[in-house]
């Protein structure tokens, strides 16, 4: 397997000098040389060749130490070595380039050794590796491609719909634009670039193009804005092309973040494309361009879409096309007489009733029905677009994570009917989204669509706990997820501009097949987990499909309520995101925006991408910069570095790192909490979420919460990012920065001691959240770290073994315990059963995990969000302490097994995948016996840790048997 920077499919990247990544083949332990090639002529990195004058890091076959190179045949691995760097004698053509042998250990994430790349640039290569096994063969063809990388290189104009009059958020409707591109007779290689200010989708002659979804999708406008390359070499035929594109307000326009303010990059929605072939620009939008409406009416992420199928006025047909563009371009499939049935189709693996993929496009969900609307027999010209002048082409972004897209359909569980004309469905899983329909052919009127994530006692679907909780805001807000559609003779309908957090779906207006569509970030799998207790599984599988939920182009705290992209959420849920998917890229793209969202004064803002309404100069600035949160400039780059090796997003978030922690040590200095003597080290002043959301806490009046002494969670996390950065210093080779944040991190950690340690060696406040702190961030002096682990069981027990933890210490608790001798009480807490527990969440229905542990109290009442992944961060414990997979060196270049049994649990197994291969562990206790099977992936080794003995393994499969 290989990768361009942290990309499965790079293509439409925006970086010159793209970062490669390879494995080794199976079994073998070390890498000793790797060598690259390129077919496209591409000249070595200049820099690189000096650097091999100098320090003799590229080997042209040999060097006294490197390895041998004329084709050391061993393990029957191929052998025919090049001997010159620069042309590979061994490969036809003329055009092949390569780096020669280069003698050196890395295979992740390795520096481009070929002159940067320009725009649109298509690069194919290949790998082969020397390891003590001999010499591989090349692995296959590997391509990846630039998008645009100038503003220089466009030519096209961005264009908005002429709007006569704007009508207020939420109720905006999307418009379609159209323009035409003349096109030569042979086209090899045909790119559309494309992005927008709002949502868009685009059609080629009629054809959706692309498999991706919201589109650009969502960073902080102001600064970034991504660019979609989309290869459109099949949908191009000579002559004229129309390319259609329907858009909406998306969250550059529509409503978003807590308080729901709209308009916030701007009051206007705009696109912008340009489509290439062969290397020359062909089109792109101007001022030739025509507008007209499109069938949605209205569409906002958080409120809802509505669609009117009916005919609309059309485009008139461009002069050359070999047909005219009303035959070509149908909305949907027509209606296919299909009965609406109440009790649903069994699930299906890819039900038949959807379009097929077209070609190329991502086979996790059949494509969606295509196509432009079906407009009415009168040609229109349509409206002249507006050229937008004003926006520029300077903060244009290739891609750096994968796109969102439909990836899984659901078929409902149970449809029920509380009330007449009500059909109320399940699809049995809470899951971002929306909904297909299908079977509306006889639907005369229009159907409402009411998605949420729970139903009442009436078992009709409960939106009112999402609604969110804004006293002070002249009108209440709703809890939006509402779509509506008039099909009009069609006989499908999904809205695509819209997306919800739901797992129950209200159809009113006629009955309707419905299959759920689960939206996310495409996201690559790399953990799983299983043990021999259900519960466990079930618990496992509800923080997997919360975090599903919450990963749609950023990390969200919830899919319904406010869809933000909260620093303290993903701060706590990203080490456990990294063992279950690939995150990478898209923890960097997050990273950016959060970087590009810090204030000057270095506070970092509560979300990112931020809306400015919730900003520093919004009425909410004051709640900005929180203990917590805010730490996810810190944090959030090291958990990265962690699971991936990328020492890069340490050296590019440095910055702001930096300005975090200047801020931190200068709150912590300019002010002291009223009750207490002031010390320049202690955090006791300013804006604190604090611990949050612990079980039984009353919020209510937030000036009240706020007023609240939060210093010893503050302060804890002052040292811990003080801590970090000197770790992190000393990755990226700054020591006199390492030195500084040493010592600051001794001085606040002393600090902490002497405000919150008793003289009797007690720790206050006496609380289970400050001592899970205490213990994982490393804050007590080595004397008392067994008696506050041994006072935090004591509190557990006293409290009928119940947890009392909230949102930022949850994720340690079970660690922490496990890790001073407490394993039984861990247990015993992940399979308490009554209130506040995990547990609890589960047998009262839960399939994703709730924000509050009492999400739903015990009479079925829904509280605030049932779809919130911070507390699912106990999956992490499964991982790391159940299945006992523990990172090592950064990215698992070497890790430890050291499963720790507990709770009845018989056997349990975790795979991940690293970006070395996959790891596993696998044990089973039976007869008094441990068995434990652990895979370790070429070029790394493991510590294999049982509890009477250490084993250090290599790569391969390994059997342990201890007594137990
Ligand atoms: C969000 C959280 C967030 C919090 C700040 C909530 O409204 O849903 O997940 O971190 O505010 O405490």
């Amino acid at each position: 397997m290989t990768r361009v920077e942290h990309l499965d499919h790079a293509f439409g990247i925006g970086e010159r000098r793209p970062r490669l990544s390879w494995r080794l083949p199976p079994e073998a332990a070390r890498q000793l040389a790797y060598q690259i090639r390129t077919t496209n002529g591409h000249s070595l990195d200049t820099r690189a060749r000096d650097a091999r004058t100098t320090d003799d890091h590229f080997v042209d076959g040999q060097t006294a130490d490197g390895p041998d190179p004329a084709g050391r045949d061993t393990a029957g691995m191929n052998s025919d070595g090049p001997d010159t760097a620069g042309r590979d004698t061994a490969s036809p053509g003329s055009d092949v380039v390569d780096t020669g042998w280069v003698a050196d250990a890395g295979h992740i994430l390795v520096d481009w050794p070929f002159a940067p790349l320009k725009s649109a640039e298509h690069v194919s290569w290949q790998v082969r590796v020397r390891t003590e096994l001999g010499d591989s063969d090349w692995s296959g063809p590997c391509s990846l491609e630039t998008g645009l990388l100038e503003p220089g290189d466009w030519t096209a104009s961005w264009i908005r719909p002429a709007e006569t009059d704007i009508p207020p958020a939420g109720q905006r409707p999307a418009h379609d634009l159209r323009g035409i591109v003349t096109c030569p007779e042979t086209v090899t290689r045909a790119r559309l670039y494309a992005t927008a200010h709002g949502l868009y989708e685009v059609f080629l002659n009629g054809q959706r193009v692309g498999d991706q979804e919201l589109t650009p999708g969502f960073t902080q406008y102001t600064v970034r804005l991504q660019v979609q390359t989309y290869d459109v070499t099949a949908l191009l035929r000579p002559g004229d092309n129309e390319i259609v594109v329907r858009l909406s307000d998306g969250w550059f326009r529509g409503q978003v973040g807590l308080l729901r303010s709209a308009d916030q990059w701007g009051g206007r929605t705009a696109f912008l494309a340009q489509l290439h072939a062969d290397g020359t620009i062909i089109g792109g939008t101007d001022s030739t361009w025509t507008t007209l409406p499109s069938p949605i009416r209205t569409a906002d992420l958080i409120e809802g879409q509505t669609s009117d199928l009916g005919p609309l006025p059309t485009f008139e047909a461009p002069t050359s096309s070999p047909q005219p563009t009303s035959d070509r371009a149908t909305r949907t499939p027509r209606p296919s007489a299909e009965q609406p049935t109440r009790t649903p189709q069994p699930a299906a693996e890819a039900p038949t009733h959807a379009a097929q993929p077209a070609a190329g496009v991502s086979t996790h969900a059949p494509q969606p029905p295509t196509g432009v609307p079906t407009r009415a027999p009168q040609p229109s010209a349509g409206m002249p677009v507006e050229v937008a002048t004003e926006i520029g082409f300077g903060g244009l972004v290739g891609v750096v994570a994968p796109p969102v897209r439909r990836v899984q359909e659901l078929s409902p569980v149970a449809v029920t009917f509380p009330a007449a004309g009500r059909q109320v469905v399940d699809l049995g899983q809470n899951i971002n989204g929306w909904v297909r329909l299908t079977g509306l052919a006889g639907v005369t009127g229009q159907i409402t669509l009411t998605h949420g994530e729970s139903l009442g006692p009436d078992g009709d679907v409960d939106t009112g706990h999402l609604a969110p909780d804004m006293p002070f805001l002249p009108q209440p807000l709703s809890a939006g997820q509402v779509d509506r559609v008039t099909p009009a003779g069609a006989d499908t309908f999904e809205p695509r501009h819209t997306t919800h957090g739901f797992r129950y779906v209200r159809v009113e207006g006629g009955p309707a097949q419905v299959t759920g569509i689960v939206v996310h970030t495409d996201l690559r799998r790399t953990g799983w987990f299983t043990c021999s207790d259900e519960r466990v599984n079930r618990l496992h599988e509800a923080a997997l499909w919360s975090f599903r939920g919450n990963a749609c182009d950023i990390p969200t705290d919830c899919p319904t309520r406010e869809r933000a992209g909260w620093t303290g959420d993903w701060q706590v849920f990203s080490p456990t995101a990294a063992f279950l998917y690939d995150v990478a890229g898209f923890s960097t793209k997050w990273l950016r925006d959060l970087a590009a969202d810090q204030w000057d004064t270095g506070v970092v803002a509560n979300m990112s991408p931020c809306p400015p309404a919730e900003g520093r100069h919004g009425p909410l600035g004051g709640w900005n910069g929180s203990a917590g949160w805010g730490d996810a400039a810190v944090i959030v780059p090291w958990s990265l570095y962690q699971a991936y090796g990328d020492e890069r997003i340490l050296a590019e978030q440095w910055p702001s790192m930096v300005a975090w922690l200047d801020h931190v040590e200068r709150a912590a200095a300019g002010g002291h909490h009223p009750a207490r003597k002031p010390d320049p080290h202690l955090w006791d002043t300013g804006f604190h979420w604090g611990e949050w959301l612990i079980p039984g806490e009353q919020i209510g009046d937030m000036r009240e919460y706020q007023a609240r002494d939060k210093a010893d969670v503050a302060t804890a996390y002052f040292f811990r990012s003080a801590a970090l950065m000197a770790r992190i210093a000393g990755v990226l080779g700054r020591t006199g920065e390492a030195a500084g944040y040493t010592a600051l991190a001794a001085a606040v950690r002393a600090a902490w001691q002497a405000e919150f340690i008793g003289a009797d060696g007690t720790i206050r406040p006496d609380t289970q959240h400050n001592l899970v702190r205490a213990l994982a961030f490393g804050l007590l002096p080595e004397h008392l770290t067994q008696a506050a682990a041994d006072r935090l069981a004591e509190l557990i027990r006293a409290a009928g073994t119940h947890l009392a933890t909230g949102f930022l210490s949850t994720a340690d608790l079970l660690p922490v315990l496990a890790d001073h001798g407490h394993a039984d009480v861990a247990y015993e807490l992940l399979l308490q059963d009554s209130e506040p527990s995990w547990m609890v969440m589960l047998d009262r229905g839960a399939t994703t995990v709730w924000e509050w542990w009492d999400g739903v109290d015990a009479a079925g009442r829904p509280r605030d969000s049932l779809n919130h992944y911070s507390k699912g961060a106990v999956a992490g414990f499964l991982h790391r302490y159940t299945a006992g997979i523990r990172v090592g060196a950064p990215g698992y270049r070497d890790f430890r097994i050291e499963p720790v049994p507990g709770g009845g649990i018989t056997s349990a197994s975790a795979g991940h995948d690293s970006p070395y291969g996959r790891i596993c562990s696998s044990w089973r206790l039976a007869d008094g016996r441990l068995d434990l099977e652990v895979e370790v992936p070429p070029g790394t080794s493991a510590e294999v840790v049982l509890p009477s003995s250490v084993q250090v393994v290599g790569p391969g499969t390994h059997r342990f048997e201890h007594a137990y």
